[in-house]
């Protein structure tokens, strides 16, 4: 197997090829033992200095990829749009180029424009990591959110996924679309037909309405959160009908045939896409998906530094 990833910046799932995911899973499952060890850290990016740039807010991804560079010794620097001279009118590339010109080799950015991440990497020298672009892709969620399917169910081989929601608005459902059909998964999107893309079944899914349907088939159900701030039309008419229609609660589990894993990659809208007492449940991955996000970023920044042949 390569030792190097075949991109300098990871800008999407759509880039990256199989072998870079499996690459970043083995390297990932390295990183994972190192976290559980009494002491956490590794020397591996000693000099390395990266940028995180939030334009968007941010929980997980931002402590995770901040915690991911700390435990690999790397140096930080972490910028947050609403207390910059963003606000004053500066454009990302002269933002971007003044935090450069300070030595940065690394950007890690979240930005609420599609395709912001790509323009960065076409203007200037620095890695860039997406770490969430608009509604265009989030890479590193579905790395992370793939690498706990693999590590409950051990491999991708007739693993059948659901991913139910607001797929129109979701950079997470792209991302996991394109990682799991590389990684050989069956997927299927399910959610109200407003907030499902015309042609998505050429990206190779099936789609479903139904929820209940669409519960009896999958092994793993990916719960989204609907996107109210990307939402600037009425996509059904309101959250509760959306909850009684497409919500999932513990009554509808224990109703289906076989035990299903859910997973849900946050924030959470508890009592609309999923109840508390099936987010916090036994059947849910949640939080490991929270704990495997550190080791995936870990593994996307190690790998990612390494020199280039
Ligand atoms: N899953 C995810 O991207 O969460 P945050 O918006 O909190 O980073």
């Amino acid at each position: 197997m390569e030792l190097q990833l075949s991109t300098k910046h990871l800008l999407g799932i759509k880039y990256i090829s199989k072998e870079d995911i499996d690459l970043i899973f083995e390297t990932a499952d390295n990183f994972k033992e190192v976290i559980n060890r009494p002491i956490k850290k590794v020397p591996s990016l000693r000099d390395v200095t990266i940028a995180n740039l939030f334009f968007e807010n941010s929980t997980r991804t931002r402590i995770s990829f901040e915690l991911a560079e700390k435990r690999l010794s790397a140096d930080t620097v972490n910028f947050s749009a609403s207390a910059s001279s963003v606000k004053k009118g500066e454009t990302l590339l002269d933002t971007v180029n003044n935090i450069l010109s300070m030595k940065v080799d690394m950007v890690v950015i979240r930005h609420p424009a599609p395709g912001a991440p790509t323009f960065l990497a076409n203007h200037i020298d620095a890695n860039i990591i997406n770490a969430g672009d608009g509604t265009h892709e989030h890479p590193t969620q579905a790395l992370l959110d793939a690498f706990s399917i693999r590590e409950h169910f051990g491999s991708f081989k007739g693993i059948k996924v659901a991913i139910i929601g607001d797929i129109l608005h979701s950079r997470v459902a792209l991302s996991n679309i394109f990682c799991l059909k590389k990684l050989g998964a069956e997927v299927t999107v399910c959610g109200p037909p407003t907030l499902i893309p015309k042609h998505i079944e050429s990206l190779g899914v099936a789609v479903s309405y139904n929820v209940r349907e669409t519960l009896e088939w999958c092994d793993v159900a990916n719960v989204l959160r609907i996107q109210l701030e990307r939402q600037e039309i009425k996509y059904f008419p309101s959250l509760r009908e959306y909850s009684q229609y497409f919500g999932i609660n513990r009554e509808l589990l224990n109703s289906l045939k076989s035990e299903v894993v859910i997973m849900h990659p946050g924030p959470i809208n508890r009592g609309v896409e999923l109840t508390s007492d099936v987010a916090d449940s036994d059947q849910s991955i949640i939080l490991e998906q929270v704990e495997n996000g550190v080791a995936v970023r870990m593994a996307v920044l190690y790998l990612l530094a390494a020199p280039r042949a």
